[in-house]
């Protein structure tokens, strides 16, 4: 059986090279071969976004990245995660399965309690139960992602087991699917790229303003004239997921070698991520100045996803005897 493939990007910022890398382009590869799923995230950037224009705006700038990339539209499901309110209900049955102690560990809570920060609502807390009801509602078989979204896929295991365990088999159990070396892509300060720690690289900054962002990445004092070592410069670790193995043997070299500056080094990575991403851009920008384009397809999309979770609900209000009255006899 083909298998389905699902994942999800918060409409909380703009896409950046780390979720390209870490789930985007993963996702789009397995969809080639598989029923692919994606969606934009909007109920969960409701726990960072409170803008009302600013999530308009950014759920539409994540559907036009996923398009720019080669979503085919025709084949692959994306929609708006609040075109298809079933995952809120789903995420209460699931919610009332989910034991306290299980949240309390979930990573984004624990990190927002230990930082004190003042604002830990009660979507933060249960965004694991929301995100497990986004996967099982459409009976994803494989969730493509970063690492540090692996806990949440084997919580969404653990509360399937424990649905199917007092209910009977129902729902599907989902594997993460996490690309070794894209794992953590790191940011300008070489800790993990994050929208959170202020170090993306968004991934279509036209491309004077990539270049000044990429001539941000934080490297050490060594003088141009020294060796230097690859293996520890922020640099390089960007330049090695945009550039061949020749390519990367080369400037390694001249690395080791001494007299390569790190504003040299900058400069070539501008370059091989620039020959990378300047097709897409050019498609982002056409669809940004053509929301009609994107509103189409995610209305599509929502029609589609919604009928398989709609099917999903319809078997697990019966299971529970969570019946509509109309269908008791
Ligand atoms: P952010 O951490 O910037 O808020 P999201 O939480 O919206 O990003 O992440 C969307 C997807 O991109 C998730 O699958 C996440 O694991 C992946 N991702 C985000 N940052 C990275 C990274 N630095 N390396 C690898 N994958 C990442
Ligand atoms: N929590 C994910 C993130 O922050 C986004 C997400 C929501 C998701 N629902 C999902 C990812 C379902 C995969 C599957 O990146």
């Amino acid at each position: 059986m083909t298998k389905r493939v699902l994942t999800g990007i918060q409409s909380s910022g703009v896409p950046h090279i780390g979720n390209y890398l870490g789930a985007i382009r993963p996702a789009l590869e397995h969809a080639k071969e598989s029923e692919g799923f994606f969606f934009i995230a909007n109920y969960h950037s409701l726990t960072t976004t409170r803008d009302r224009s600013q999530m308009l705006a950014q759920s539409l700038d994540v559907a036009a990245t996923w398009l720019a990339l080669g979503l085919d539209p025709e084949r692959t499901v994306l929609w708006n995660q609040s075109d298809v309110p079933e995952v809120c209900e789903l995420a209460w049955i699931l919610g009332c399965l989910t034991s306290k102690g299980m949240l309390d560990k979930a990573h984004a809570f624990k990190d927002a309690v230990a930082k004190g920060k003042k604002d830990v609502t009660a979507g933060l807390y249960t965004y694991p139960v929301l995100m497990a009801a986004d996967i099982l509602a459409f009976g994803t078989n494989v969730v493509p992602v970063g690492k540090d979204q692996k806990q949440h896929v084997e919580m969404t295991r653990d509360i399937a087991q424990r649905f199917n365990n007092v209910f009977g088999e129902t729902l599907v159990l989902p594997e993460p699917y996490i690309v070794e070396n894209m794992a953590v892509i790191p940011g300008l300060d070489g800790q993990k790229m994050s929208k959170s720690y202020n170090n993306t690289v968004e991934l279509f900054l036209p491309r004077k303003k990539l270049r000044k962002k990429l001539m941000g990445i934080k490297t050490d004092s060594t003088p141009v004239e020294d060796p230097k070592n690859p293996d520890v410069c922020n640099v390089f670790a960007l330049y090695k997921l945009f550039s061949t193995a020749e390519e990367q043997a080369d400037l390694g070299d001249r690395y080791r070698a001494g007299g390569l500056g790190y504003g040299h080094a900058k400069h070539e990575l501008v370059q091989v991520m620039d020959r990378h991403l300047a097709e897409p851009r050019e498609r982002y920008e056409e669809l940004k100045a053509n929301p009609e384009e994107i509103l189409t397809v995610l209305r599509h999309g929502a029609e589609r996803a919604r009928k398989v979770a709609r099917e999903t609900l319809d078997e697990v209000r019966d299971r529970t005897g969570l019946l509509l009255s109309r269908d008791i006899s």
